[in-house]
């Protein structure tokens, strides 16, 4: 049956939103429900796009042209997806990953300014139809996240860039978001945690309960 298949859930936003601090809330809330799921990123995912990960974040002296980053980001997605995602969905588990394609919408579409359209072949070609069923979108003023992330370590190729291109990241996944709101919840990341992880078990309730 149709119904055995598990949701895919992702958690986006941009620099410092709380993503990864979010996720772990979210597993505790699988795990206290009893619900079977995995936990992956993007890029990443496998020992491969891990790999292909660390080639897109390392800092480098060569100016790196916007559609090899493309083309690398489908690349870890296609092995992410056909070898881990794919799978999990299929044996019933619940699939909740940091960032997937709306990123890749966000910074190499809103952020590098690549065309939609070419992103959006991309994804047709990787994923077929399959697209998350449900986005969780922590939405914050760039400044804000950059000065959260800022506490977390060395910044990368991505969190090396100006503000302008943060701001350009923000709007590029409002918009997707304003397009298909049915499928995805954002959520005020300014708020204090308690407030965001509120907000976040009611969509996972929701979720839950959806036939
Ligand atoms: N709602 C919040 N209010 C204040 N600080 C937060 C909030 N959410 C996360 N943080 C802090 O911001 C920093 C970045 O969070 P993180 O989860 O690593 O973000 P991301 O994975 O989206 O880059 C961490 O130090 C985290 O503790
Ligand atoms: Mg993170």
């Amino acid at each position: 049956m149709q119904e055995k298949r598990g949701r895919f859930i992702t958690l986006e936003g941009g620099e410092g939103v709380g993503k990864s601090t979010n996720l772990n809330f979210v597993t505790q809330w699988f795990e206290s429900r009893g619900i079977d799921f995995i936990q992956t990123r993007e890029p990443g995912g496998t020992p491969l796009a891990e790999q292909l990960r660390e080639l897109l974040l390392q800092k480098r002296d060569e100016s790196v042209d916007p559609t090899a980053e493309l083309l690398m980001v489908f690349a870890a997605r296609a092995q992410h997806l056909n070898r881990v995602i794919r799978p999990a969905l299929a044996a019933g588990q619940w699939v909740i990953c940091d960032r997937f394609t709306d990123a890749t919408y966000a910074y190499q579409g809103g952020g590098r300014g690549l065309d939609k359209s070419l992103i959006a072949q991309l994804e047709q070609t990787v994923q077929g139809d399959l697209r998350p069923d449900c986005v969780l979108l922590l939405d914050l003023d760039p400044e804000v996240g950059l000065q959260r992330a800022a506490n977390t370590g060395e910044a990368d190729r991505f969190e090396s860039e100006q503000l302008a291109f943060f701001h350009k990241v923000r709007e590029a996944y409002r918009a997707r978001a304003d397009a298909d709101p049915a499928r995805y919840a954002v959520i005020d990341a300014s708020q204090g945690l308690a407030a965001v992880q509120d907000q976040l078990a009611a969509e996972l309730d929701r979720l839950v309960v959806q036939p």
